[in-house]
């Protein structure tokens, strides 16, 4: 069992392959954080716990005179505000009397096979053939009657804890919670580095490194989604932490919504880590005998550096999170209409598109964005989703149906979650957009955001989506999701329940994608937020695939890429190959390099092939043929960033190895060049030391340990943004 208790030693002790996670129980009955690292065969810790009489650490009233035992300095799994302990809590709450503590002592446990269930929201699954196993520890405070459930679900095989948490009002009287944390993790000491990835539209998921300092430092979004601002995912490394060496921690949290990742290095230089939703703008009323479930938060420990940390959360997103069945097939190679027409088309132009990219070897056509509702533009025709026969005459049935006649399958797009003012369903309904009362709404691209916090809205979409999805004949569907929320005012909810308004609006999402997306299996469904405004564990959940960025931009694309990779699978990144000057930054790449950094995802185009010359059609061609030969390593392999496109700035380089390392794929792009220039060479990484390899289109044979400690040389050859793939094979 990956779980277990010692009572000798009151001792949590959970085990993954690689990693320890302990918790004991304090003689007062506080539950205490003891390590998290690599395994160990020891189960009393207790020696690591240090008590000295301190200035300004208060001591519970339990304790009596023994003034070392404060919890402002020990390591603790959940940690209530006002308790003594001024760290950043795990809980702020205001119970039935008014009172604002949470004195919850540890009052049992139950160890039971498989993963803990999320109720309403996405979370990993596993059963007890994988060693899956669920850890639930009850803290109770007798006082306020509230009762705290951490849940700790062991995935023994693949290195992961995911953690939640259920707070539970057995009061009398309705209890307000104003930050419940999907997960407390305190360290002993902080000489650590953060890593976290920011950005902005078009720009997402940059990575940073920054050393711990005394102070707090938090990233989170309060927009409503999780943001291209910065994702709700995390690293904390040892300073000399590189790809391959040294230990880190990766806090991954599976919610959609506003969130808050805080670190906090206290005076006695320990270090805090909080993860789950933001507190600002929340607020949930819990009646007596409701309760309220935190999302999911999943952990990893790497021993081995930031690639070993990044493999197990590809393994397990592609494994147990993931439910569609496309996340272990290859998807269609498609081409997508926006960057090829934007709004402006009709069923003419549109199917001349589809029949240039079917000669192309393009295998599905995707219709994007106008083609329903009064669209012509981004100002109307939001929640009208039936089709505009202006500008498509024939009909969706009709055009699907001669799309499939020359042999591509067909997809569509769709953003269910919002509506135009300009739009049928607004005139009829506009009470169901969030919208504070007696206030104009905020709009976001000329849109407003529909309230999902209410059933009725929920349910209309879910009628309506899938009534879109059995007229028609689709076999893929983009749901986008194009703007911030800015009001979290719900016309059904008293005023004492707005501040639940962000996270109901997540629950009702979760509800219409458990009733659309779910319900069809058969068709690969895409996520997207103005490309990757919400790339998160949860949307992984539904969709196997994301639109990484609305930046096709194939240099900025490395490294947007490049940050993705941390914590997701390479299948969950789409990517496309558009027209050059590129429309984000006016850049031009050659076509070959903008298929090199698009290979490195789900790889499609997102242009009008019917303007490519003679030649460009055949590069693509080739691009197609080569993809197909590699899909399979690059959907299921191990991923390796061979660069730091931050560090390296001549060249950015990566590569996929597939399982049994019989086959390589490296893709390299030239970002700078100078005069001269010095030989730079490309050590590789993942392969088999003792094989021998042949490089496509070289002669003779490398041994795999040859090609990673002495690697390949970068041809010198190449020019600025030129770009290069190094097919390996194992003989
Ligand atoms: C934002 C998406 O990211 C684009 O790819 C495109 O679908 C537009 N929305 C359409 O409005």
């Amino acid at each position: 069992m990956a779980v277990r208790y010692n009572a000798d030693t009151k001792t949590f002790i959970l085990e993954t392959a690689n990693s320890s996670y302990l918790m004991e129980v304090s003689r007062y009955g506080n539950l205490l954080h003891m390590y998290y690292g690599a395994r160990i065969p020891d189960e009393d810790l207790d020696y690591l716990l240090t008590f000295q009489d301190r200035g300004f650490s208060p001591n519970p009233n339990e304790v009596g005179n023994d003034r070392t035992f404060s919890l402002d300095a020990l390591p603790q799994e959940f940690s209530s505000d006002r308790s003594g302990d001024y760290r950043n809590p795990s809980v702020e709450l205001v119970w039935g009397e008014g009172g604002t503590a949470f004195s919850g002592k540890v009052a049992g446990y139950e160890i039971s096979p498989g993963a803990c269930v999320i109720k309403g929201m996405p979370g990993l699954s596993g059963g007890p053939k994988e060693n899956v196993d669920t850890l639930v520890i009850r803290l109770e405070d007798p006082v306020s009657r509230v009762e705290v459930r951490l849940a700790y679900t062991v995935f023994e095989e693949k290195d992961v804890i995911a953690r939640s948490v259920i707070l539970a009002n057995y009061g009398t009287k309705p209890l307000r919670l104003e930050k419940l944390m999907s997960a407390t993790l305190d360290f002993r000491d902080s000489d650590y580095d953060l890593i976290y990835f920011t950005g902005r539209h078009m720009m997402e998921r940059e990575m940073r490194r920054i050393p711990i300092r005394d102070g707090v430092h938090s990233v989170g979004s309060s927009r409503g989604t999780s943001s291209h601002q910065y994702n709700p995912f995390a690293i904390l490394c040892e300073p000399d932490c590189g790809e391959d060496h040294g230990q880190c921690w990766g806090l991954s949290l599976v919610y959609s919504g506003n969130f808050l990742i805080e670190a906090e290095r206290d005076q006695y230089r320990q270090l805090r880590v909080n993860a789950g939703i933001h507190p600002k703008g929340f607020s949930f009323l819990l009646e007596p005998g409701e309760e309220f479930q935190a999302p999911q938060l999943i952990l990893a420990w790497s021993g081995q550096g930031l690639t070993r940390l990044s493999h197990i959360y590809h393994r397990i997103f592609r494994e147990n999170l993931c439910r569609s069945p496309y996340r272990k097939k290859l998807r269609p190679i498609l081409l997508n209409s926006w960057e090829a027409a934007y709004f402006d088309f009709d069923d003419e132009k549109i199917l001349s598109i589809a029949e240039a990219a079917a000669d192309m070897g393009v295998e599905m056509f995707v219709l994007d964005d106008g083609w329903f509702g009064k669209r012509d533009d981004d100002c109307s025709g939001l929640g009208d989703w039936t089709v505009n026969r202006k500008k498509l005459n024939m009909g969706l049935s009709e055009l699907s149906r001669r799309i499939h006649g020359m042999g591509l399958k067909f997809g569509i797009w769709v953003e269910p979650e919002m509506v135009s003012e300009d739009s049928d369903l607004y005139r009829q309904h506009p009470d169901w957009c969030l919208r504070e009362p007696g206030r104009p709404a905020v709009r976001g691209r000329y849109q407003l955001v529909l309230d999902l916090s209410r059933k009725d809205v929920c349910d209309y979409l879910i009628e309506s989506m899938n009534r879109l999805l059995k007229e028609m004949d689709v076999e893929y569907v983009k749901w986008d999701m194009n703007r911030s929320l800015a009001e979290a005012w719900s016309g059904l909810l008293g005023r004492e329940r707005q501040g639940e308004v962000f996270h109901r609006y997540i629950l009702g999402l979760y509800y219409v994608m458990d009733h659309v997306i779910l319900s069809h299996p058969e068709i690969l469904f895409c996520g997207c937020s103005g490309g990757g405004g919400r790339y998160d564990p949860a949307m992984l959940y539904y969709q196997p695939q994301i639109w990484c960025s609305d930046n096709t931009d194939a240099v900025n694309r490395l490294k947007i890429q490049y940050g993705t990779s941390f914590a997701y699978p390479i299948s969950s990144l789409e990517s496309h190959v558009s027209v050059c000057p590129n429309h984000q930054t006016g850049r031009t790449v050659p076509l070959a390099t903008r298929g090199v950094t698009a290979m490195d995802g789900v790889f499609g185009y997102e242009l009008d092939p019917t303007k490519m010359s003679a030649g460009e059609k055949e590069v693509c061609r080739e691009q197609i043929r080569f993809y197909k030969r590699y899909g399979k390593v690059i959907m299921d392999g191990d991923y390796y960033r061979l660069t730091n496109p931050y560090e390296n700035r001549y060249f950015t380089a990566w590569q996929h190895v597939s399982q049994d390392k019989k086959k390589s794929l490296v893709g390299l792009v030239i970002t700078d060049k100078e005069g001269n220039e010095a030989q730079r060479y490309l050590k590789l990484k993942g392969l088999e030391p003792d094989a021998f390899y042949r490089i496509e289109g070289r002669k003779g044979k490398f041994s795999g340990r040859l090609l990673m400690s002495a690697g390949i040389p970068v041809p010198n050859g190449l020019g600025e943004y030129d770009g290069l793939q190094i097919g390996l094979k194992m003989i």
